[in-house]
């Protein structure tokens, strides 16, 4: 990787690597570090330019690693320093990049800091680097403000002594406080330790949740419960400066470290604010994954997405599926709009075709990497894995199960471990070892491993992987701009053109319920199925063109 490609974060292809179930080396049912570097020429033949792997921090595991108790360690249980340092040489050899997560939110309640405050009392600086508030009522027995944890419950516990402190996820996730120089410091000591190791760059867990409101008011319903800057802890102005710090850190690299926010911010105006030149570099485009799969609505969020951040010069960054919405195949299963409702939870209960989920999956990859700027590809999307929606209620590890007061399942349906030998014990997450996985894979993962996927010339992965190299080697395709033409009624049709001003190329997305005509003179490169025996683009398919 040479020095001009500084650049590289704006059209990359990023491939998500959830640690925990990409691939088990050691054999014990939970992947590892090991694990990811057996299966790196699996990526570099897919033919990413990046890997972002999920917190693989010690931890306790109470949100599956996003309670961090050393941010500059390996959890044993992935392996250790020597073998991330192993992993970003050979990820870097292969010419895939490496970007971690960081969470700066909360920490872990096994964190060393924690510890101490909650053993050295109220009113000891050890507690001034948390929320730590007096209980409301004559006897401090209510929570000091009515905020609710994003899992479910009130955002605050009580401790022995009496004091409460703040958790915005679970109850072992202590919020940090910003205003605290000491707290500042070590994140950005973390930052450094990493980038020192080689690292491309960082994932921002809840970007634009770090700073709250002075006095910690209440929430109240219809008023504040918008993020428009007025929220006491959703996307506050305050947030900002912190990240012109982290660049400023990051741009003293060579080549320059990259971030990505995790922001959920509906308004793409003031999600473009997280992208201004003196701030982070990418942040993702939430309103896009969320979008029915209607034109209309797919159509308006491209364009809001890529006028936005175009104003403060950042590319989009387009994602389908992560390890905290079901998978796209599944949310796409159900009626148009459901793809809306991006938790299992959300679409559980309506009728499902998976056929028509899969179609649709494929169809949405390729308006997805037809884009321009940068996209996300979650780890076992490139299977056309659909979400687990039956796993064992006494198996479930997300803490939304326990805190929703076991009503909601949560989010362990996209987590489960991968497929990549369907004859072999657990689909070969464990090469071979008959190991249980940590979480249990459905039958129907058999037809998804990668073994059997390599061997079909339809398969889902052959389409990523045909298209991934389209992608690189089209002049029009990745950076550059988008331009709407003329198509039938629930379609979508655009033309591309490259940062270098090359053209040529034209994407049709058939998100109506019947087939449409081919543009005159088109040349089809690349399907996301078959088309009529009339030549037709039928219903829930899209088509690369050389135009
Ligand atoms: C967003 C992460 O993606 C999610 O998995 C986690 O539960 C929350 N942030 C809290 O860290």
């Amino acid at each position: 990787m040479t020095a001009h490609d500084a650049d590289w974060w704006r059209d990359a292809v990023v491939y998500q690597v959830y640690i925990r179930s990409f691939a088990d080396g050691n054999g014990d049912g939970t992947g590892d570090i090991a694990g990811l570097r057996g299966r790196l020429d699996h990526l570099a033949r897919l033919g990413v330019d990046a890997i972002w792997i999920n917190p693989w921090y010690p931890s306790p595991l109470a949100d599956g690693g996003y309670d961090v108790a050393d941010y500059r360690a390996i959890n044993p249980m992935f392996g250790d320093t020597a073998q991330a340092e192993a992993l970003i040489t050979e990820a870097h050899e292969r010419g895939i990049r490496v970007v971690l997560d960081i969470v700066p939110n909360h920490h872990s309640d096994d964190h060393a800091w924690f510890r101490a405050a909650l053993a050295a009392g109220p009113g000891s600086p050890e507690r001034e680097r948390y929320v730590f508030r007096d209980g409301r009522g004559a006897d401090g027995s209510e929570p000091p403000n009515n905020w609710i944890s994003m899992f479910g419950g009130s955002a605050w516990e009580r401790v022995p002594d009496g004091q409460w402190y703040l958790h915005l996820f679970d109850v072992r996730q202590p919020d940090v406080n910003w205003e605290h120089p000491e707290v500042r410091a070590d994140f950005e000591e973390t930052l450094r330790f990493w980038f020192d190791r080689g690292i491309d760059g960082f994932r921002v867990d809840v970007a634009n949740s770090m700073v709250k409101q002075p006095g910690l008011p209440d929430i109240e319903p219809g008023v504040n419960d918008v993020q428009d800057g007025t929220h006491p802890y959703l996307d506050r102005d305050g947030v900002h400066e912190i990240f012109r710090s982290w660049r400023a850190i990051g741009d003293a690299y060579d080549p320059p470290r990259v971030f990505v926010a995790e922001a959920w911010v509906p308004d793409p105006e003031r999600l473009a604010r997280y992208l201004r030149p003196d701030e982070l570099q990418t942040a993702f485009s939430f309103n896009f994954l969320t979008a029915a799969w209607l034109a209309d609505d797919l159509r308006s969020n491209i364009d809001d997405a890529i006028a936005e951040n175009t104003a403060v010069g950042a590319p989009a960054t387009w994602v389908l599926s992560n390890h905290d919405v079901c998978r796209h195949p599944s949310r796409l299963s159900r009626k148009p709009e459901a793809g809306r409702g991006w938790n299992l939870d959300d679409v559980l209960d309506l009728p499902s075709d998976p056929e028509l989920g899969l179609r649709r999956a494929r169809a949405a990859t390729l308006l997805m990497l037809a884009l321009p700027g940068t996209a996300y590809v979650y780890q076992g999307e490139e299977f056309g894995l659909p979400e687990a929606e039956d796993i064992p209620v006494d198996r479930l590890d997300d803490p939304t199960w326990t805190l929703s007061g076991h009503t909601l399942r949560g989010r362990d349906g996209c987590r489960v471990p991968l497929p990549w030998a369907a004859g072999e014990p657990a689909f070969g997450f464990s090469g071979g070892a008959d190991a249980e996985p940590w979480l249990p894979q459905p039958e129907v993962f058999a037809r998804h491993a990668a073994d059997v996927q390599e061997a079909d010339p339809d398969s889902v992965l052959r389409l990523y992987t045909d298209a991934l190299a389209l992608r690189r080697a089209h002049p029009a395709l990745g950076g550059g701009t988008l331009t709407w033409r003329d198509s039938p009624e629930g379609t979508l049709a655009f033309d591309r053109t490259g940062d270098d001003g090359e053209s040529g190329f034209t994407a049709l997305v058939n998100v109506s319920s019947a087939p449409v005509s081919l543009p005159e003179d088109a040349e089809v490169m690349l399907t996301s199925g078959p088309l009529t025996p009339r030549d037709e683009v039928p219903a829930d398919t899209a088509v690369w063109l050389r135009s």
